[in-house]
């Protein structure tokens, strides 16, 4: 009998999708090598063209084959947080193909921290374009059911790797130019990257190359969600009551009444255990039907500034 590796491996080499965990989100894998394949990823995922992907890696070993004029920054990086939660944006190698980079002149690179990512990875022995295996600006997936119940049918293999271990989309660190930039928040926070490359990265996503993740609505739940101070979440609270309406809370306090109409998740008070929850929390929110979702906003610290990235987003889109 072949092995789950084996047969996602087989599957990749003949242009078909493969989803798989990360220690991010779970991904939706193809070829990156292959037009035709990449293809697929646009479509089960009712993608706009132009949206680039990212490549995973097996090692950093294989940088120069998608990237050029690799900065130090980039090495020095990639030996720091590889495998792990981070993208590096670089100038790509002219075999990259368009598909790949939305046409652009640059490639993002990530070699992930999952073992059965980079297991399915090294067997592969090449990159794979993997954005996150959600439709296009709904909810990440960070359990393999998320993927089944969003794109079921379009993959051809789903590999269940349990709950992801991070919960929220690797932070992406443009080194592409001049500027050391973060396009996109994640739990390796400008602070990390300044400890190892002496210089923190600007947080300026102006003139900063198209991020699908930075559009406003994405992440989105289909209930209307709205990100409140700890009073107001109690305001809520009452108003829903007095309303007759069902209300979903994702909040550290206690739920300071118990009813019917208000369903209560407990928040976690740290960043790390919040983030690795928080898709999986506003997901089982979302199913509730409640008229509303409301969400204690988090500490104004950069530990927390991934997280606030997306519940604002979150609420943005919502509805
Ligand atoms: O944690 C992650 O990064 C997950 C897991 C599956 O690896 N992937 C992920 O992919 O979040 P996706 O496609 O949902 O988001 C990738 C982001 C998009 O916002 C895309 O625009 C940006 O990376 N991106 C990719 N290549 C880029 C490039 N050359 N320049 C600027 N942004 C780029
Ligand atoms: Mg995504």
């Amino acid at each position: 009998m072949p092995t789950v590796i084996e047969n996602a491996v087989a599957l990749l080499r003949q242009g078909e999708l493969v989803a798989f965990p990360t220690e991010t989100v779970y991904g939706l894998g193809a070829d990156a090598a292959n037009a035709d394949a990449v293809a697929k990823i646009f479509a089960a995922k009712g993608r706009p063209a132009d949206h680039p992907l990212i490549v995973n890696l097996p090692g950093d070993d294989q940088l120069e084959r998608w990237a050029r004029a690799i900065p130090d920054a980039a090495y020095e990086l990639a030996e720091a947080f590889w495998p792990g939660p981070l993208t590096l944006i670089l100038k790509r190698q002219p075999n990259v193909i368009d598909a790949v980079t939305g046409g652009q002149d640059t490639v993002g690179l990530r070699v992930p921290g999952h073992p059965l990512a980079l297991e399915l990875l090294r067997a592969f022995g090449g990159g794979v374009a993997a954005p996150s295996a959600n439709r296009f600006g709904r909810i990440s997936p960070t359990a393999a059911q998320h993927v089944r119940d969003d794109l079921g049918g379009s993959v051809a293999m789903v590999i269940d790797g349990g709950a992801c271990s991070v919960g929220i989309e690797s932070t992406i660190v443009d080194l592409s130019g001049a500027a050391l930039t973060i396009l996109r928040p994640g739990m390796i926070v400008a602070a990390d990257i300044g400890r190892v490359l002496g210089r923190v990265p600007s947080d300026a996503r102006v003139d900063a190359p198209r991020v699908s993740g930075s559009l406003e609505a994405h992440y989105a739940p289909r209930t209307p969600l709205s990100l409140l101070p700890a009073d107001a979440v109690i305001f809520a609270v009452r108003e829903a009551l007095a309303k007759n309406e069902r209300l979903a809370v994702l909040a550290p306090m206690l739920c300071p009444i118990s009813d019917d109409l208000i369903v209560w998740l407990a928040a976690p008070s740290d960043p790390g255990p919040f983030a690795h929850a928080l898709y999986a929390n506003l997901r089982a929110l979302d199913a509730l039907g409640c008229a509303r979702i409301v969400v204690q906003k988090p500490p104004a610290s950069q530990a927390w500034s991934a997280i606030a990235d997306r519940l604002q987003r979150a609420a943005a889109g919502s509805g």
